[in-house]
């Protein structure tokens, strides 16, 4: 019973980080859990760290001190094959589809390193109830997609290691607002299937407020931490980063 794990322990530990890339530190001294079944909402100005935070987390970045625990476990000196087969996916922040492949065939892909061909069909199965686009468009050219598209069949991809921990770096960038809305609507419905999720999102608004835990990272540290409704309420952060940006724009 060694692998039991108490419902009430964090999935992910961030404990006082410290990383950059040479040219000295990015991250200085973050620290924050990502709760079980959570989403944790990383927002915070152009060149704060938080993709820098994430590649930290994915094993992409070494960190110079400091530890990242995985149900309870360090991860730290892991390579990111093994962070990834230990159920972390990353959404990156740009778009990572094979443009001329099937969107079936770059869905399958997300379950590479499974060795089990009924189990990748039976994911993807269930991946197609939750994204019908991936059985409508099954054998479109993935590069044909909206942007919008595109980012539902990543998320379809990363699915299909039925991962633990979803990163998803700045979903809504560069889509229109209703393209937006779908995407946040995705985030939702991965939550309401029980995923943890961390996100980082320029759109703090929206972001903020489907998340249960807001985190402001400022200069490489975290400035304020608290429940998503708390961080969008708090009168400072609204001003600095939430701007005139209107609720569910
Ligand atoms: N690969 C890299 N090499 C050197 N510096 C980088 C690299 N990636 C990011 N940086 C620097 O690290 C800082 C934080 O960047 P980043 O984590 O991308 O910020 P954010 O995602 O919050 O906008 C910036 O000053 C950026 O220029
Ligand atoms: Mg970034």
């Amino acid at each position: 019973m060694t692998e039991a794990v108490a419902s009430d322990q964090p999935l992910l530990e961030i404990e006082d980080v410290y990383a950059g890339y040479g040219g000295g530190d990015v991250l200085r001294g973050v620290s924050f859990i990502v709760p079980q079944g959570g989403v944790t909402c990383v927002v915070g100005p152009n060149g704060a760290g938080k993709s820098t935070l994430l590649a930290a987390i994915s094993g992409v970045l070494s960190i110079r001190t400091g530890d990242i625990r995985l149900r309870g476990r360090s991860i730290v000196g892991k390579t990111p094959r093994q962070i990834l087969s230990e159920g972390v996916v990353q959404v990156p922040q740009n778009h990572s589809l094979f443009p001329e492949m099937s969107v079936q065939a770059n869905v399958e892909i997300g379950g590479f390193i499974l060795r089990d061909r009924a189990l990748v069909q039976r994911r993807l199965e269930q991946l197609q109830d939750s994204f019908p686009l991936v059985r409508e468009r099954a054998n479109a050219k993935a590069g044909s997609l909206s942007g919008g598209q595109q980012r539902l069949v990543e998320f379809a991809r990363c699915l299909m290691l039925d991962p633990a921990l979803v990163i998803l770096d700045e979903p809504s960038m560069g889509l229109d607002p209703k393209t937006r809305r779908t995407v946040f609507d995705s985030i939702r419905l991965m939550h309401q299937q029980g995923r943890t999720l961390l996100l980082v999102e320029q759109n703090a608004r929206a972001g903020l407020r489907l998340s249960t835990q807001g985190i402001v990272l400022e200069t490489g540290r975290v400035r304020l931490s608290g429940t998503g409704d708390e961080v969008l309420n708090h009168p400072e952060i609204g001003e600095l980063y939430l701007g005139g940006a209107k609720v569910g724009s």
